[in-house]
This record gives C-alpha cells, sequence and structure tokens, in this order.
C-alpha cells in the first residue's frame, strides 16, 4: 500500500503531520520530504512495537508522557557515527588547532582546555576528540581537559557511557591507539578509565537553550543537516556567543554556514573547513574576518 494515501495501519497523513510537527517544535528535526518515507516507516514500526492501534492514541500518549514521546524519538534519531569519522578533521584539530591552543594558554594557571561534543550519539566522536588530545597535545597531563558530550538520545548516551565499541565503529582506531586507550573485553573493546574520565556525558536537547558554559571549540558534526534553516541559524549564533574569542566551531562536510551573518573565520584545509571565532583585535580589522563565508 502507499504510505502517502490516506489511513495506514490506523494512522492518517493529518496524524502524521501532526507527530511530525510535535518532533520538530520539541527537537528542531525537520522531517522533510527526503525523510517522508523513513519517517512514516518509523511511525508505523513504533505503533506496531508498542501494539498502538491508532495514530490518535500515539500523539495523545506522547503529549502526555516524556517516556512515551521520547520512545518514539529514538526510532526516528539517526545516529550513524563512528571514530574519526573524518580522519581530515582530526588532523586538522591535531596540527592547526591544539598547538594554536597549546601557545594561547600555555601560561595559564591551570590550563584548561573545554571542548563540547554537541550531538555525540554513541560517544565514538567525544572519545576521538580526547585520544588525539591525549596522545597529541604535549605535556596532555599537564591540562585540565573537559569534554562534555551531550545528545538527545537517552539509549545512545547509555551506549557512549559503556564506552564498549566493535566492528566498524571502531575500524579507524590504529593498534597503537587500541592498545594505549581500550581494554579488550568480551563485547568488543572499551575505553580506559583515563580516556573515559576527560568525557562527560549529558542528555541536552540542542533546541533547548541550556547554558555550557564557555568553549574553546564545539564540535557538531551531522547534527544541523537534520534542522530548519531558522534553528541552524539560531544554533551557530549560539555556538558563536558560547566559544571563547580564538576557539573553533568544526561541523560536518555537508553542512556550510554561508550565507549566515555570523562573523566566523572560515579556514579551508584539505578537506574540511574550520571556524574559527576572530578576537575583539581581529574584529577590529575586517579584512582579518570572511563573514560566515565558506
Ligand atoms: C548522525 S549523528 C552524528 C554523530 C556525531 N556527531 C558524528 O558526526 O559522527 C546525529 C546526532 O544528533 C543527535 N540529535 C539530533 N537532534 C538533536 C537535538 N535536538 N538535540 C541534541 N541532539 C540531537 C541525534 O540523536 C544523533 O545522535
Amino acid at each position: 500500500m502507499n504510505e502517502r494515501q490516506g489511513h495506514v495501519e490506523g494512522l492518517s497523513e493529518h496524524e502524521l503531520s501532526e507527530i511530525r510537527m510535535l518532533i520538530e517544535e520539541r527537537t528542531g528535526i525537520c522531517f522533510d520530504e527526503s525523510r517522508e518515507r523513513f519517517f512514516s516507516t518509523r511511525v508505523r514500526e513504533h505503533l506496531r512495537a508498542k501494539g498502538i492501534e491508532r495514530g490518535t492514541e500515539l500523539l495523545r500518549a506522547m503529549r502526555k508522557s516524556n517516556i512515551e514521546y521520547e520512545g518514539l524519538l529514538e526510532r526516528l534519531l539517526t545516529q550513524e557515527t563512528s571514530f574519526f569519522r573524518y580522519p581530515g578533521v582530526y588532523q586538522a584539530f591535531e596540527k592547526r588547532v591544539l598547538p594554536e591552543l597549546h601557545t594561547k594558554k600555555f601560561w595559564n594557571n591551570p590550563r584548561t582546555l573545554r571542548i563540547w561534543s554537541a550531538g555525540c550519539s554513541t560517544g565514538e566522536e567525544p572519545y576521538s576528540i580526547g585520544i588525539t588530545i591525549a596522545d597529541s597535545l604535549s605535556f596532555a597531563d599537564a591540562w585540565n581537559v573537559e569534554i562534555l558530550a551531550t545528545d538527545v538520545g537517552r539509549h545512545a548516551l547509555k551506549h557512549a557511557e559503556r564506552g564498549t565499541y566493535k566492528g566498524r565503529s571502531i575500524a579507524s582506531v590504529n593498534e597503537r591507539q587500541l592498545a594505549n586507550h581500550f581494554t579488550e573485553v568480551s563485547g568488543g573493546h572499551q575505553v580506559k578509565p583515563r580516556l573515559r574520565k576527560m568525557v562527560s556525558f549529558a542528555q541536552m536537547n540542542l533546541a533547548a537553550t541550556v547554558y555550557v558554559g564557555r568553549m574553546d571549540m564545539i564540535f557538531c558534526m551531522n547534527v544541523l543537516i537534520y534542522f530548519s534553516e531558522e534553528r541552524r541559524r539560531s544554533l551557530v549564533q549560539r555556538f558563536y556567543d558560547t566559544l571563547e574569542p580564538g576557539g573553533y566551531l568544526f561541523l560536518g562536510h555537508s553542512e556550510s554556514i554561508s550565507k549566515m551573518p555570523v562573523k566566523f573565520q572560515a579556514i579551508v584545509l584539505n578537506d574540511c573547513i574550520l571556524y574559527r571565532k576572530p578576537t575583539a583585535d581581529e574584529l577590529q580589522k575586517p579584512e582579518l574576518v570572511a563573514e560566515g563565508r565558506a
């Protein structure tokens, strides 16, 4: 049966669109035409799994209970990720960003580095950040490194907290990193406590404004693509405000902030673009800053 025609298993187009609006309103995630089929298939799967016969029943339950709402949300989230997903990003992070911040903060006491992995899914991204810092920052132990890793998906965060990975997820972790940062356990490889201690996981909805303190770097990779243009703009502005002057924003490969009015300096390195927040001095010299240009 064609899903776009009227009722499908007690679920009308109107109900589907109400559910879509509810999810978008609360999380910013936008199911446009390209993801319509994915959306209706997942909602129907959910109805079947919960033994709910009608869309109206599901809507009522979602509005009444956060648990019901999150149950469906988890099914709709795209949580694909892996360690060192874009090697070029981690190279740029290691070769350009860390040395720059090292020089900038060398005389600070304490020497603190604060990083936010926004939309961290099952944890591969924040742990990859931690591994890169531990392996390449000079005297890494002398730094106070805090990686805040947030996601709206509770199941993904539980997985992240367990920190056990196998298969494709850790395919890009090399032998040396595996030996230094993981312990072999029955279900795969588990991150060692030293790496685990660098990362704090928290459930956080990016559509809600939560104060996280100032950050030196923000990784928000492959999250903005799911948001509407308007949400994207306000989130990028929030990231700008959250970053320290001289701090960096890392986005996914297909995400660009071109045409946005934020004053990030776009730096092209190999196959990736880094967005640097200019310092107050640099803002006085507009020729140094390409406004939101990608
Ligand atoms: C495709 S994954 C990206 C994971 C990782 N950043 C990477 O690039 O490998 C997108 C993540 O964004 C999260 N997400 C989507 N909407 C969100 C929201 N409103 N607030 C917080 N996290 C959200 C999803 O749960 C999912 O884990």
